[in-house]
Formats: structure tokens, sequence, C-alpha cells
């Protein structure tokens, strides 16, 4: 049967005390709606509707995904109410699956036998919670069968005592949840459109009620506030490195390790503390990462070193190089492999041919690099003239001296050599010592000034 599904997110969220809306809070990196979304997709929905109203405009233009559908509820009247401004997009013979932009871990495999469930009547997911404050209650006749969801605040004493309670998430026919919707009535405690009494009318109706329990509360556990974001990113980033060492990462310790995006990594990787990872980061086979690293999309290959405090973005660090301790590799820097980058490096829009060394503060930016080459400590490509941008190109075995700047454009022949503190205005050319050399002199007779009385 053909699934649509509708993501309520219109609450406002006021606990979060925020400017940003509720469901754009970020976990891992990405909104809570995104990961919803993601959710939707993964089961193959064929349709996705958005309910949204608080923020709208915000909501809108954060989230792009083609496929969603974004249903405006103007007044926050219930969560019956918001379902049903979904309702007129949906054919009578699809299932529809009830989601919330403010839960973001539950798992395509917990939402697969909810969505079966519904089969041959209404699908709820419940779970077991003890002490149940604030949640929906599942009432159940001496049989066990479900009869209805009294909200907490319209429960009796006794009824509250109950401990199974209502996730909100649910699954349901279209045609039948439409006319339960239509009936709804918001004679209750809080004046709303409760979408838990469809639970009564399908009852009513002599329609099966399935309640499905969920395994783990996490994963329908919904965000209201920053400390409950707090624990939701926590659980996030357990996930990642869980996914990580089943992958064959050892990690030092997998709760000081965050990934905001999406980690590939090859067998024997070691990460130690601190490293966060962003956007899509592809790393290799027994690569060493060292204590607090920051890297974004970025591609580290086989048995690469990177030592302490190591920042890479938009880059790509060929094997068997060893980088750090602090260096900065910036976009467009690409290591052919087996390179050695030290520390205070900073390597911008340049490739680096195999074997090249650049080890110690020294800064490389718009620069073909070749094989073989050293850079000597302190050299720095000047490819700036305050309004363009030029290029460097230093070839194959080429050396450059300490303390070195080379005015680009500007070319380093093969196997060339520097002098240090060159001061490069002109092409070196290949296999040449070139130098500019400053006279050294001496003052004889000279006195180093005394400090005033
Ligand atoms: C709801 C359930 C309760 C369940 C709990 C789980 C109802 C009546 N109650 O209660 O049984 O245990 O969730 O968390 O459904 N929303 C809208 N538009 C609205 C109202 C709500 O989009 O008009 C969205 C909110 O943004 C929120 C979600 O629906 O993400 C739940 O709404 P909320 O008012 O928080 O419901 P609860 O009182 O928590
Ligand atoms: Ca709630």
């Amino acid at each position: 049967m053909s699934l649509s599904v509708i993501i309520l997110a219109a609450g406002q969220g006021t606990r979060m005390r925020s400017s940003l809306p509720k469901v754009l809070h970020p976990v891992g990196g990405s909104p809570m709606l995104q990961h919803v979304l993601n959710t939707a997709h993964g089961l193959e929905a064929e349709a996705i509707h958005v309910v949204y109203g608080h923020g709208g405009e915000q909501v809108l233009g954060s989230i792009h995904d083609e496929s969603v559908v974004w249903v405006l509820q103007e007044e926050q009247l219930g969560t019956g109410h918001a379902v049903e401004q979904a309702m007129p997009g949906i054919a009578d013979d699809h299932t529809v699956l009830i989601l919330y932009g403010d839960v973001p871990l539950t798992r395509v495999e917990t939402l697969r036998p909810l969505i079966e469930a519904a089969a041959d009547g209404v699908a709820l997911l419940t779970v077991e919670l003890d002490p149940p404050t604030g949640y929906g209650r599942i009432l159940r006749d001496d049989k066990g069968a479900v009869r209805a969801i009294i909200e907490e605040k319209d429960a009796s004493e006794t009824q509250q005592a109950i401990t199974e309670v209502n996730t909100g998430m649910m699954a349901a026919p279209a045609g039948k949840l439409r006319r339960w919707l239509e009936a709804l009535e918001n004679n209750n405690a809080q004046g709303e459109y409760y979408l838990t009494d469809i639970i009564a009318s399908a009852v009513a109706d002599g329609v099966a009620v399935n309640a499905v329990r969920a395994a783990s509360v996490i994963e329908v556990s919904g965000v209201n506030n920053r400390a409950q974001l707090a624990q939701m990113e926590r659980a996030w980033q357990r996930r990642q490195a869980e996914a990580a060492m089943a992958a064959g990462a050892t990690l030092l310790d997998p709760a000081r390790f965050d990934v905001r995006g999406e980690l590939v990594v090859g067998e024997d990787v070691t990460i130690d503390v601190n490293c966060v990872f962003e956007g899509r980061v592809v790393i290799g086979k027994r690569v060493h990462i060292g204590p607090n690293c920051f890297i974004r999309d970025a591609e580290i290959a086989d048995d690469v070193t990177l030592l302490a405090n190591t920042v890479i973005e938009e880059a790509r660090v060929g094997a068997g190089s060893r980088v750090g301790p602090f260096s900065r590799l910036r976009p467009g820097a690409e290591l052919a492999g087996d390179n050695h980058i030290g520390n205070f490096v900073e390597i911008k829009n340049s490739a680096i041919g195999e074997g090249s060394k650049v080890n110690h503060l020294s800064y490389i930016g718009d620069t073909s690099m070749g094989e073989g080459v050293n850079i000597g400590a302190g050299t720095i490509t000047a490819n700036y003239d305050g309004a363009n941008k030029h290029r460097t190109t230093i070839e194959d075995q080429a050396s450059t001296g300490s303390n070195s700047v080379l005015i680009a454009p500007v070319k380093v022949g093969k196997g060339a050599t520097l002098g240090a503190a060159t001061v490069l205005r002109k092409d070196a050319p290949e296999g040449q010592l070139t130098l500019t050399p400053t006279k050294q002199k001496s003052l004889e007779g000279w006195k180093r000034p005394e400090k005033k009385k």
C-alpha cells in the first residue's frame, strides 16, 4: 500500500527560549526536522507532508527537499487539527504515518512494524515510561485490547498511574482517518482537537487498534528544551560512534567523538579524543588521527597520520602522509601522498606532489608543487598583490631556504635551490642556487641603549 507521511512541526517550542523554530535546532549538525525527513525517505514514502506554523519562513528557507508538501497550520488548535490540515492532499487508499519534527531519532526499523500493523486497522507506537508524566496514557480493557488514549490533563488519578504511554506516532488508513478527524471535538481540558481521540472512534467503529511497543525510549523522545536537545545530541553521537567502531575504527573515547554529517572509516583507523567531523569525510585504512582534530568535507587516504590539532577543510590527503600537529589544510589543498606537513603550516588551493615536505611555519597558497620538494621553514608564497591572486610553480626536487618569500606569479625550476631569506621576484632557473643577498655589516663601537634612570 502507498505510504503518506505527515510530519507535525507547527508548534512554537517556547521552552527552547530561541528565535530559531524548534524543529530547526540541529542534532548531529542537521535540523531535527531533516532527520525526520530522512527517516520518511528511508521508509520510501510516496508523499511527505510537513505541517508548519511558527517560524514558517525560516523553516521553509532552511529545508531544501523538493519532495515535501508544505502545509500551513495558521493556528495551533491541537494535534488532530494539525493532521487534518494535510488530509486534503492524501488519497483514501494510502496509509498515513504521523511523525513529529521534534522527535529526531526514530529509526526506520522501528516504524516499519508500525506501518505493517496499520494494514487491518489503526496502529500506534507506545512505550513504557516510569514516571509517565506529561504523556497520554494508553487505556486497555481487561482483555488487554486498547480502548482509548487519555491525555494527562483529562486523566483520573488511577489512569495517571498507567505507565504505558502514547509516543504520538501512529499509522492509519487515510479514508477512515479522514472521517475520524472530521468528527473530532475540543471539549477537553486543553480545548484542543486531540489526534489521540481517533483511537476511541476506531474502537467505536469496530476497527482494530494495534499497539506496537517501541524498544527504546530515546527513539520516541521529543525535544522541548536545550537540556533534552543535548541528550539527543549525545544519543545521536553514540550511534555514530557505534557505527564507526563497527566499521573497524578504534575510538579512544566514544563519548568524545562528534560527527556532524557523514563519516566513512576504513579498518584499523584510530581516532583520539575530541575530534569533530563535518560534512562528508572519507577516511581510508590504518589512519591515525590525534586529539582535537577538526575535519570537514575531506578525503584522507590509507596510512595517513594526522597529529594533534590539525584542521582540514575541503582538502585531500594522499596515502602515507603525515600532517600536523597544528597544521591547517584549507579548501583546495591536494596532497598527492607521502607528504610531511608540519606545525603552523597553512596550505590553500595548492597541489602538493608526492613526497614533498612543508615542515614548519609556512604559507603555501595557489601553488603547483612537484614531487620531492623541500620547503624551508617560514617559506611564504606571496600570492596576493592586494587586488588579484597569482600562482606559484615549484618544480620537482626544488628546495627553498628558510624565510623565503616567493612573489607570485613566479616559478622555481626543477632541482633549483633558494638561499635562506630569498625574496624571489623572478623565476629561479632549474638546478641553480638563487640568492637575493643583502650585505651583512657590523658597526664597530656601537653601544646598546641603556635604560633611563
Ligand atoms: C501529544 C499527545 C500525547 C503524547 C505526546 C507525546 C495529543 C493530543 N497528545 O501530547 O498523547 O503522549 O504527544 O509527546 O496528541 N503540533 C502541531 N500543531 C498543533 C499542535 C501540536 O504541529 O496544533 C505539534 C507540536 O509542534 C509537537 C507535536 O505536535 O511537535 C505534539 O504536540 P504537543 O502539543 O506537544 O502534544 P503533547 O501535549 O506533548
Ligand atoms: Ca510534547
